[in-house]
């Protein structure tokens, strides 16, 4: 059994932030926050804009200095970790950005390949087969291959994003707003997806979404940042019970509870009462 096999099936820790703060300037984005990530999860972010999302994943993935607190990734500290040993680290984890998905000079094919070639030690038409059967888990045909970032449309360039992101199968994987700007049929499919993938590839999974749906299907674990920390963090029962506004207008609005409800009732078409 891999090593990561037996994390997880203990269940163990993958992320551990303790005690982090980020300040840019005078401005306090993350105030003393901690939080754990375990193997297997699927940990969502959810947070009004401009609470610290995006930086908190920066935070993760070593892209930002804290300015009091540590980050653990796979038991090492992001930001104490030499050259190597980050590079190892970021070999294992793979990252849908919120903006900005792709290289829009190269093809889809060539968005793929790109972290494999970087790599400097797979053959040529190994890496070939391998963008194409990524490819092909997000539903992009070998003849589509080919196309420019230009030529795809919104959810096509987000399936070759997720591509991107899983070329060096990863056992971590970050989205940022993975389902952002994609009309509810696409977000729907986009959302299978990854659950499919998580399944089949074993994934950690860390998610920053805004919107409900995505949240509801996929999250073992939701955690709301607010006043600069997370105000609640635990399954979608246990945080919609925290009283704080953003929870509130958030979570039990119209369509939150609509979407709260139907959760419940999947649950229970799928384990009885
Ligand atoms: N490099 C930086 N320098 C200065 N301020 C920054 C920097 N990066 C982020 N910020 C500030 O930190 C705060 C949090 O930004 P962040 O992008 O993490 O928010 P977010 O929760 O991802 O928002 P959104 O939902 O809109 O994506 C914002 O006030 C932002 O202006
Ligand atoms: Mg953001």
């Amino acid at each position: 059994m891999a090593a990561f096999d037996q994390a997880q099936a203990r269940g163990q820790t993958v992320i551990d932030i303790a005690g982090l703060s980020t300040r840019f300037g005078d401005v306090t984005v993350h105030d003393n926050l901690s939080m754990d990530v375990r193997a297997g999860e699927v940990v969502s972010l959810v947070g009004g804009s401009g609470s610290g999302k995006t930086t908190l994943l920066r935070q993760i993935l070593g892209l930002e200095r804290p300015s009091a607190g540590s980050v653990r990734v796979f038991g090492v500290d992001i930001h104490r970790a030499d050259a190597a040993t980050l590079q190892t680290l970021r070999n294992r984890w793979g990252m849908l950005f919120q903006h900005g998905a792709l290289f829009s000079a190269m093809s889809a094919f060539d968005n793929v390949a790109q972290p494999m070639r970087e790599l400097r030690a797979l053959p040529e038409d190994l890496v070939r087969d391998a963008a194409l059967l990524k490819l092909q888990m997000v539903g992009i045909a070998p003849s589509q291959a080919a196309r420019m970032p230009a030529d795809l449309s919104g959810g096509m360039v987000k399936r070759v994003a997720l591509a991107r992101a899983l070329a060096l199968e990863p056992e971590l994987l970050f989205l940022d707003e993975p389902t952002a700007g994609l009309d509810p049929a696409l977000s729907e499919a986009f959302v299978d997806l990854i659950a499919m993938l998580r399944r089949e590839m074993r994934l950690t999974v860390v998610m920053v979404t805004h919107d409900l749906d995505t949240l509801l299907a996929l999250s073992s674990r939701i955690a709301v940042l607010a006043d600069r920390r997370l105000v609640a963090f635990g399954s979608a029962e246990e945080v919609v019970r925290v009283d704080h506004p953003f929870i509130h207008d958030y979570f039990l609005g119209q369509r939150g509870l609509r979407a709260l409800q139907g959760m419940r009732d999947m649950k229970e078409h799928h384990y009885g009462k």
